[in-house]
């Protein structure tokens, strides 16, 4: 009979008998899938596993230090953390074009996972977080890394490895209950959609420090009060963006000039179309006060009332 417990076991040995004693590298994002297959792949064959770890700058508020802390201090799996950050930041100066932002951050992203991976020796494999829909969806065995997360090339010819793939059975909520099986943390399991390109994409236009900061800040605050009012159980995806142009304002009886932050709370059954949350007014305007209060650079919140179509879920 078919259960998560048996499905584990089973991946455990079949893992093991194709990696024999040789090394698997893995591409940890800190994404549900990419955590679950490190997950398995920990308790599998535990130290010859090596996560990589890329922060390119554009992650989360705390998103990076709790990959860190849940796989290096928690499951002691072999983790080299690179922070690409500055590097990331600087390809990206001036670029205010959408698709070449994603472009810059998914090329990028590979040419600083290859480095890494040339500095190792005798690695065979790569662990792959492929999970059921994405090989239905594509109809090939390709990078998922390169696919879905990044949407450009992949890596060289001359790094070729052979694919380990434990998870390519499973539909996301078997993969979520994979995760809980394998102890992970609740909230890395049942996180909301990150888009590969993070915060650079809700970053409007292009990326300055200032404004990347004030994305970063509001979505804590956002998804703080969220929790607290129980929403981050409810509404399927939440976030802030921050334009590039600023507006009037004033503060301590001075006239500001600076950004506003927009918030965007969906539901979505598959992300195709999706209605705006009817949130509450009150916690609404929680939030508000305090990006007012905490967020450096901001004077003005808004709610975006728009549904998909015609808006997008995210603006870029
Ligand atoms: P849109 O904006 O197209 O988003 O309505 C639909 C869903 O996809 C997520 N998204 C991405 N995910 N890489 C990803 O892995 C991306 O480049 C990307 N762009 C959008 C978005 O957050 C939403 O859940």
């Amino acid at each position: 009979n078919w259960n998560m417990k048996n499905f584990i076991e089973d991946q455990t040995e079949l893992i093991r008998q194709q990696v024999g004693d040789k090394k698997v590298l893995l591409a940890l994002s800190g994404g549900v899938d990419s955590s679950v297959v490190a997950a398995m792949l920990i308790r599998a064959i535990g130290q010859q596993l090596v996560c990589v770890h890329v922060n390119h700058g554009l992650m989360r508020k705390n998103e990076s230090e709790s990959v860190v802390k849940v796989f290096r201090d928690e499951l002691h799996a072999n983790l080299i953390y690179v922070d690409a950050s500055e590097r990331f930041l600087d390809k990206l100066a001036g670029v205010a074009d959408p698709e070449q932002k994603r472009k810059i951050i998914g090329g990028e992203f590979i040419r600083v996972f290859e480095e890494e991976a040339r500095k190792l020796e005798g690695i065979d494999f790569l662990g792959q977080g492929t999970i059921y829909p994405d090989i239905i969806e594509s109809g090939t065995k390709t990078a998922k890394m390169v696919k879905s997360h990044h949407n450009v090339g992949g890596l060289p010819e001359d790094l070729k490895f052979q694919l380990v793939e434990p998870l390519k059975q499973l539909f996301k909520d078997e993969v979520r209950a994979c995760g809980v099986e394998l102890g992970l943390p609740h909230d890395m399991v049942y996180r909301q959609p990150f888009p590969g390109p993070g915060l650079g994409v809700r970053c409007l236009g292009a990326i300055t420090r200032d404004r990347l900061e004030a994305v970063r800040e509001s979505d804590a605050i956002l998804r703080e009060e969220f929790a607290k009012a129980g929403l981050d159980k409810k509404v399927w995806q939440y976030f802030t963006v921050v334009p590039d142009f600023k507006s009037v304002g004033m503060k301590n009886n001075a006239r500001v000039f600076e950004y506003m932050v927009i918030i965007r709370a969906i539901n979505t059954v598959d992300a195709m179309t999706a209605s705006v949350e009817k949130a509450d007014w009150n916690v609404l305007e929680r939030i508000t006060e305090r990006i007012l209060a905490e967020v450096e650079n901001v004077n003005r919140v808004c709610y975006d009332m728009s549904p998909k179509p015609p808006a997008t879920i995210e603006f870029e």
